[in-house]
């Protein structure tokens, strides 16, 4: 149905995309269609997973557009609502359908609700996708839905299922280049580390700016270590909350500009330079073995490496413990309900 005249010569990737009818869905399938995730030499083939009726309604309205704009890299869109057949010969998963948060929730009381979608998805995939498969988990909580979907797929390497912090790390680069009257593009190494929630640990004491270090750099602007403390983590940490208050919902566009990003850099690198990655923590950092914790990572054809050039002085290490210690309750918490598999 969606033939293409173009002369791409790469093979065409098969993205299996979930909650194809909601918000995030809508605003990441036309952008990947447009190849800004894989490049203008990749034609894509989607798979869209909803849950029926109104979802997969919904996610077949998004076709009948995908077809009108006759992207020239769409190969086919297929929907389904039935996780094995979604994810069959899947290459990437972008783990998008779950419920989100409201005024006043915080995204950990979305456990249980959401938890039970990703055991399911996590089996899928493990019986169906491609060798190759890479998954982010966008849906919240993000980092402990990738733990779960992991636990549930003895055939894929545990490493292969991400959680999206690289929304946050986009909220703070904005936030640091704000403060300091400089580029976004000016601003390296820097990082988020731990949960993709309030306690999350936006880093700047490693970040330099046009390569001076930031901290130089915000003192010269008047920023100091309170400001550090008291405004811009908490700003960046808490942003998902802020814009639920004034948007009268949860991020949609920059949550799709994120995912779209996260898995750019994983398939086609990240230029050299870290961006943040929730990903299993095999102990690096002192951060506890078996959980899906935010790192800085650098990619490079295709994987992922955590970048261990980062210095933890006694400040940081206060912040990665305590939002460590959240992910370890909320591993705990998803073993109580009987949502953690066996395969971790
Ligand atoms: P939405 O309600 O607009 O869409 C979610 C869609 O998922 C719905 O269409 C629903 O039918 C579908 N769905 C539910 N269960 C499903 C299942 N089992 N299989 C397939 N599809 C299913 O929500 P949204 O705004 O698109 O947000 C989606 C998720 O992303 C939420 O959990 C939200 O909190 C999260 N989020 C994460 C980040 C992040 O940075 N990690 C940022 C923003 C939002
Ligand atoms: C965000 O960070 O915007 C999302 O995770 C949505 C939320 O619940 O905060």
């Amino acid at each position: 149905m969606f033939t293409s005249d173009s002369q791409s010569q790469k093979k065409p990737v098969t993205i299996t995309l979930t909650g194809a009818g909601g918000q995030i869905g809508y605003a990441t399938m036309f952008r990947i269609a447009a190849g800004e995730m894989l490049g203008a030499d990749t034609p894509v083939r989607l798979r869209l997973l909803e849950i029926p009726p109104r979802g997969v309604k919904a996610a077949e309205g998004a076709a009948m557009e995908l077809e009108d704009c006759a992207f020239e890299l769409l190969e086919s869109v297929d929907i389904f609502d039935d996780p094995q057949q979604a994810f069959e010969g899947a290459n990437i998963g972008m783990l998008i359908g779950a419920h989100p948060r409201t005024a006043g929730m915080e995204r950990a009381d979305l456990l249980e609700a959401n938890g039970a979608i990703f055991s399911q998805q996590g089996a899928a995939i493990s019986k169906s996708a491609a060798d190759d498969i890479k998954v982010v988990v966008v849906g919240n909580p993000a980092n402990t839905n990738a733990l779960i979907a992991a636990s549930h797929a003895p055939d894929v390497p545990s490493e292969r299922f991400t959680a999206l912090t690289r929304l946050d790390h986009h909220r703070a680069l904005a936030q640091l280049a704000a403060a300091t009257n400089t580029r976004v593009s000016d601003i390296k190494k820097l990082a988020i580390w731990g949960n993709h929630s309030a306690s999350q640990y936006p880093d700047v004491f490693n970040a330099r700016i046009a390569g001076r270090a930031a901290r130089g750099v915000l003192r010269e602007h008047g920023k100091d270590e309170q400001w550090i403390s008291g405004v811009f983590i908490p700003k960046v940490a808490k942003r998902g909350a802020e814009i639920i208050e004034v948007r009268g919902g949860s991020s949609v566009a920059s949550a799709a500009h994120g995912a779209i990003s996260h898995m750019r850099s994983w398939i086609l690198g990240s230029g050299g330079e870290p961006v943040s990655m929730g990903v299993l923590s095999a102990g690096q950092y002192g951060v506890t073995e078996g959980i899906i914790s935010s790192f800085p990572v650098i990619c490079d054809n295709g994987c992922y490496e955590i970048d261990n050039s980062y210095e933890i002085d006694e400040f940081s290490q206060k912040y990665i413990d305590k939002t460590v210690q959240e992910l370890l309750d909320e591993k705990e918490a998803v073993k109580t309900l009987g949502l953690l598999g066996e395969s971790l």
